[in-house]
């Protein structure tokens, strides 16, 4: 496995064109829905084609006060996981080496980033874009890999790709969960075991709305926010019912429908999302 941490690394490379190249672009802290998009990246790439990985916790996404300080950097774990899965070239920059001091120029997509989690974060999806645009540019993927659990990111990175013409093509990889339910990510970590045990609750109210056949958003969403709350720790942001490709908000439940929420445990925000039809 190379692993590259500067711009001028991944230019010198004398990269061979005809292997097609699957990128996994992540901010670290690899877990098994990493280890899936790994996977799903070599499929698709082959054995003759190359999985790049990036890891780049990426500061230009992190609003004021949330938690770029203390997001989990754990360098060698991930370095072992990627050599693990048998992936050919690690790309690892610094925040220097992907931004300077001086830079002054954003890539926004306009509409699909406004709600959801774009209206509690805001400048978080300017923030998506712009690294991903760079980590498209600088590897020069022909595909890449993006997990549906951040279901509003990879339908901002697709509309982004579509309206940038970049020709790359998206890959969505399904959700990971732990045995309870719970949607794997990086900042399950930040849960103590209270928070972490009524977490699950969210995966109950999201199924328990997939199953139910009641169709105005409304009720379904009382009753989503109804067995959320039953968790005492448990702190809704958002929980809303979109349409899975505009992202705009629905008034009953037809064919490709999501159900989206945001809650917090303390302070961590953990999200997750279900298609109801
Ligand atoms: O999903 C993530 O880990 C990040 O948002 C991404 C796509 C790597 C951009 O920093």
């Amino acid at each position: 496995m190379k692993i590259v941490s500067t711009i001028a690394g991944l230019r010198a490379q004398d990269r061979d064109r005809r292997r097609p190249r699957v990128l996994v672009p992540t901010m670290g802290a690899l877990h098994a829905g990493h280890v899936s998009l790994i996977r799903l990246a070599r499929q698709h790439a082959g054995p003759e084609g190359e999985v790049a990985v990036s890891i780049f916790v990426n500061p230009l996404q992190f609003e004021p006060g949330a938690d770029f300080e203390r997001y989990p950097r754990p360098e060698k774990a991930d370095e072992e996981v990627c050599r693990a899965e048998g992936v050919d070239l690690l790309f690892r920059p610094s925040p220097n080496e992907m931004y300077g001091e001086d830079r002054s120029t954003l890539v926004e997509e306009t509409v699909l980033s406004e709600r959801l989690c774009g209206a509690s974060r805001p400048g978080h999806f300017h923030g998506v874009c712009t690294v991903v645009t760079k980590l498209f540019h600088l590897l020069e993927p022909e595909a890449a890999v993006f997990g549906e659990k951040d279901f509003q990111q990879l339908a901002v990175v697709r509309r982004m790709v579509r309206d940038l013409d970049f020709v790359i093509k998206i890959i969505a990889a399904p959700i990971v969960r732990d045995p309870d339910g719970l949607a794997m990510s990086s900042r399950n970590q930040y849960l103590n075991p209270e928070e972490r045990a009524q977490a699950p609750v969210i995966r109950r109210a999201l199924l328990a709305a997939a199953q139910s056949q009641e169709k105005p958003a409304a009720a379904v969403l009382a009753r989503v926010r109804g067995t959320i709350e039953s968790a005492p720790l448990a702190r809704i942001d958002y929980a809303e019912i979109v349409g899975a490709d505009d992202l705009q908000p629905r008034l009953t439940i037809e064919p490709r429908t999501l159900l989206a929420v945001a809650v917090f445990f303390g302070r961590t925000r953990l999200i997750d999302n279900i298609l109801l039809a």
